[in-house]
C-alpha cells in the first residue's frame, strides 16, 4: 500500500485524555510525560531505582537515544508513534520476566487490532509483525535484588504514523499502521486500548493463570514450524521452532532432533 504522506500531527498525545481514562489503572497513578527523552526505558530504569512506584508509565513524543535489542537503536519521528516504558514490580523470579514481554505482545496485537482491524503477529521474542514487516519492538529490562525481581522495565516501540522508510540503511524493513490501512489513528486512544487489556492480562499472570496465554501467543506466532537460526556470543544453532513455551521460552528441535529451550537473553532469531 502507499505511504501516504500526511504531516506530522499537531498535537500531541493527549495526557489529559490518559490521565482520565487511565484514573482506575496502575498506569494512571504516576504518568510520567516529556516532549524529548534520551529513551523512555533509561527514564523508568532511573525512575526505578530511585524507587519509583508500580504503573509508572513513562512517555515520550521522542527520543534521542531509543533503544532496541543487542545494542541496536530504536527510530522514530516527533508525533507519530507510542514510544512508552511500563514500570512493574511483580513479586517473581528473574526467569518468569518475559512472560510479561509475551502478555505485553499480546495486548498490543489486540490493542492494535481493535483501532485498525490489522492483526499483528509475533516474531519471538519480542517483535510485532504485519505482512514480513517490523512494526513494533518491545524491549523488557530487569532489577534483581536477591533472588527475586525489584522492577521491570517493559518498553514499547510502536510505529503508529510512521515508519523508517526501507533505504537500505535499517536492519529490518518496517511499516506502521497508517502504512498499512492508510488512515491515521489517536495514539492516546490505543495506548489506552492497550494498558487496559495488559493490566488483566499482568494480574491474571501474576496469579499463575497463564494457560489462555500461552495459547493466544502460540497461534499469534509467526515462527512456529519454520526454519530458524538462533545467534548468540556462544555462536549459530540452526532448527525448527515448535513452541513457546510457560515462561516464554522458544522451543526448538536442533538438527540433531533434540528439544532446545533459548531463552530470550542475549539471542537473535532469523527466520527462514
Ligand atoms: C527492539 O525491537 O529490539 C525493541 C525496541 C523497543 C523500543 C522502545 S521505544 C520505547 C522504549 N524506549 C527505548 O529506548 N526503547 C523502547
Amino acid at each position: 500500500m502507499k505511504r501516504e504522506q500526511l504531516p506530522p500531527e499537531k498535537d500531541g498525545l493527549d495526557i489529559n485524555l490518559l490521565q482520565k481514562t487511565l484514573s482506575r489503572s496502575i498506569f494512571g497513578r504516576n504518568i510520567i510525560f516529556h516532549e524529548t527523552l534520551s529513551s523512555t526505558n533509561s527514564q523508568a530504569k532511573a525512575l526505578g531505582d530511585q524507587g519509583a512506584p508500580e504503573g509508572t508509565l513513562v512517555l515520550a513524543e521522542q527520543q534521542t537515544a531509543g533503544r532496541g535489542r543487542m545494542g541496536r537503536s530504536w527510530l522514530s519521528r516527533k508525533n507519530e508513534n507510542l514510544l512508552v516504558s511500563l514500570l512493574l514490580r511483580p513479586p517473581i523470579d528473574p526467569d518468569q520476566v518475559f512472560v510479561l514481554t509475551m502478555v505485553l505482545a499480546l495486548a498490543v496485537i489486540e490493542g492494535v487490532r481493535d483501532v485498525s482491524a490489522l492483526r499483528p503477529l509475533i516474531k519471538w521474542p519480542n517483535d510485532l509483525y504485519l505482512g514480513g514487516k517490523k512494526l513494533a519492538g518491545i524491549l523488557t529490562e530487569f532489577s534483581v535484588k536477591g533472588k527475586k525481581i525489584d522492577y521491570v522495565i517493559l518498553g514499547l516501540g510502536l510505529n503508529v504514523n510512521w515508519g523508517p522508510e526501507d533505504d537500505g540503511s535499517i536492519l529490518f524493513p518496517a511499516t506502521s499502521i497508517l502504512a498499512e490501512t492508510g488512515t491515521r489513528v489517536s495514539r492516546s486512544h490505543l495506548l489506552f486500548e492497550i494498558l487496559k487489556r495488559f493490566e488483566v492480562y499482568y494480574r491474571k499472570a501474576l496469579c499463575g493463570d497463564i494457560e489462555e496465554f500461552y495459547e493466544r501467543w502460540n497461534k499469534r506466532s509467526m515462527v512456529l514450524g519454520t526454519q530458524v537460526e538462533i545467534k548468540s556470543d556462544d555462536g549459530s544453532l540452526f532448527g525448527t521452532a515448535s513452541q513457546i513455551d510457560r515462561n516464554g521460552a522458544l522451543i526448538i528441535l536442533d538438527e540433531q532432533g533434540q528439544k532446545q529451550r533459548i531463552l530470550c537473553g542475549d539471542v537473535s532469531l532469523r527466520v527462514f
